[in-house]
C-alpha cells in the first residue's frame, strides 16, 4: 500500500465526470488499497478516486464503523434533509460548508470484486456518501452549500 498525493481544487480532474469501472483486477485493489491508506493518513473520513488522481467511479469512506469500499456507487432511494454538520474535503483545505443533504440514502454498487451490493446508510455516513459520489461527477461542496467558510483556528488542529 502506499499513500497518494491528494490532488487540490483547483485541479482539473476534480470537474471531470469520472469514468465507469469495468475490470475488478490487481489495479482497482491497489487503487483501493491506496485511497484508504491516504484517506487514514489524512484523517479523512471519505475519498473519491478523482481526489488521487484516478477519474474512475470509486470511493472509500470509514465513518467510525470501519472501512466502506463502493466501485461505481449509485443512489437509488433517499429521504428526509440534514443541513447541521459543517462539511470539508481532503482536496479543499481550509473551507467548510453548509450543504443540505438527504438525511437517509440507500447505495447500490458494487464491491471489489464486482459482486454488486446496496446498502442503507444515514447521517453522517450518508452525508458522507453524497459528498463523495458528488466528486465523481465534477462537484465539490463549495458549488452546492449554502455558506462556505474558514476553517477556525482550533478546529484546525484537530
Ligand atoms: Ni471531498
Amino acid at each position: 500500500m502506499a499513500i497518494r498525493t491528494i490532488v487540490k481544487h483547483p485541479d482539473p480532474i476534480l470537474r471531470e465526470k469520472a469514468a465507469v469501472v469495468t475490470k475488478f483486477n490487481a489495479n482497482l485493489h491497489k487503487l483501493l488499497d491506496d485511497m484508504a491508506e491516504t484517506m487514514y493518513d489524512a484523517d479523512g473520513v471519505g475519498l473519491a478516486a478523482p481526489q488521487v488522481g484516478v477519474s474512475k467511479r470509486v470511493i472509500v469512506m470509514d465513518c467510525g464503523d470501519g472501512l466502506i469500499e463502493v466501485v461505481n456507487p449509485e443512489i437509488i432511494a433517499f429521504e428526509g434533509e440534514q443541513f447541521d454538520y459543517p462539511e470539508g474535503c481532503l482536496s479543499i483545505p481550509g473551507l467548510r460548508g453548509d450543504v443540505r443533504r438527504h438525511k437517509w440514502i440507500k447505495l447500490r454498487g458494487q464491491d471489489r470484486y464486482g459482486n454488486v451490493f446496496e446498502m442503507e446508510a444515514d447521517d453522517l455516513l450518508s452525508r458522507c456518501a453524497q459528498h463523495e459520489i458528488d466528486h465523481l461527477n465534477g462537484v465539490l461542496f463549495i458549488d452546492i452549500a449554502d455558506r462556505v467558510y474558514p476553517i477556525s483556528k482550533e478546529e484546525e488542529g484537530e
